[in-house]
């Protein structure tokens, strides 16, 4: 299928994008990576070399200023297909600077797609996320759930995103695009050779699990156990990094196959299952042998109750489902903080 297809990674050093790297890497496509390093280094680099014996082309580059977007694209003009992972994706970040949000996600969207219609990159794959639905009113949630008003500007980033995509195409049929919409992506490579090392306090759960039972944060805080759920604590769907790579290959090649029934098509990445934060430190618990230090605090402003994936348009029209379960994916992401750690 790749028949060494070039395809652009915005953002391709992150959490998700380093991990599709290897996957698109390992079927054969010719990669360029560009990133502003503003939530990594170069390093995952080296882990996507170590794992496939290729180092991918990359290019620092801010898609969010102009001058810059257009030095990249003057230097790399002809692509098959981009893969937009480039975005800052922290909620309760997101209330503090929106500006942040709005300039970084939305801007560096807008330029790229103008780059896109200029020279002809007919595919276009846009990372989005569950938090486009809110707080959803029926459970599980499928991609025709109603997208609700956004709880946070991170939420209405991606809201709008979709948005732009979509009267974008209306004046360029050429381009199509498929929008995957992501539940709570965790874990790493089986390898550990790369994983998620967020610089910074880490905002999202897991992250902030393994780093305080490797000892380099004093304690988790659990935000809020009075939510209407078994255990009081929010719920969510958990999925390994590693499916939501290979999700982006399929979607890719639904593109160039062109099998897309629809110019835009939108399609929930989840296992379908929802875990609470509680089930979630029992995971660890259980896949570490450790106790994990942790206290129950207020909520944080934004959290949704519960929120977990209708998998049966992925599995069926995607022909995509996950592989792995929460304790796989705990288990991994334990892994690779041990080695970055050098913990035994
Ligand atoms: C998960 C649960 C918190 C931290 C994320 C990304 C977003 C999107 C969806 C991709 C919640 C609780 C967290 C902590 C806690 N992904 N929690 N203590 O907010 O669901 O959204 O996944 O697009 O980009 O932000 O994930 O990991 O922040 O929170 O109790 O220190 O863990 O309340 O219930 P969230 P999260």
């Amino acid at each position: 299928m790749s028949e060494g297809k070039k395809v652009l990674l915005t953002g391709g050093l992150g959490f998700i994008g380093s991990h599709t790297a290897v996957v698109l890497i390992e079927r054969g496509y010719d990669l360029v990576i560009v990133d502003n390093l503003s939530n990594t280094t170069e390093e995952p680099l080296d882990g996507i070399e170590a794992i496939t014996g290729v180092r991918p082309a990359f290019e620092k580059a801010d898609l969010s200023i102009s001058d810059e977007i257009e030095a990249f694209f003057s230097k790399h003009p002809k692509f098959d297909g981009v893969i937009n992972f480039a975005a800052f994706k922290a909620v309760g970040e997101s209330y503090k600077d929106p500006l942040k949000y709005y300039t970084n996600n939305i801007q560096s969207l807008s330029l790229l797609l103008q780059q896109c219609a200029k020279r002809q990159i007919p595919k276009f794959i846009f990372s989005s996320s569950c938090t486009v639905y809110g707080e959803a009113e029926h459970l599980p949630i499928d991609e025709n759930a109603p997208i609700q008003e956004a709880l946070s500007p991170y939420g209405n980033t991606k809201q709008i995103g979709e948005e732009i995509i979509r009267d974008t195409i209306e004046v360029h049929p050429e381009l199509k695009c498929i929008s995957l919409r992501y539940f709570n992506p965790i874990g790493a490579h089986p390898t550990a050779a790369i994983g998620e090392l967020p610089l910074g306090p880490p905002l999202n759960l897991v992250p902030f699990v393994t780093q305080t039972a490797a000892g380099i944060r004093e304690q988790l805080q659990v935000f809020g156990d009075d939510y209407d759920t078994p255990d009081g604590t929010n719920i969510r769907d958990y999925i390994h990094v590693m499916d939501v790579a290979e999700a982006h290959v399929c979607a890719l090649e639904r593109l160039f196959e062109e099998k897309n029934e629809a110019a835009m098509e939108f399609f929930n990445l989840g296992t379908g299952k929802g875990s609470s934060v509680l089930e979630v430190i029992r995971s660890f618990e259980k896949v570490s042998g450790q106790a994990l230090n942790y206290r129950i605090v207020e909520r944080r402003r934004g959290d949704v109750t519960a929120a977990y994936a209708d998998t049966t348009k992925a599995n069926e029209v995607l022909g995509w489902s996950a592989q792995y379960d929460l304790d796989d994916a705990v288990r991994d992401a334990w892994r690779w903080e041990k080695k970055i750690r050098n913990i035994e």
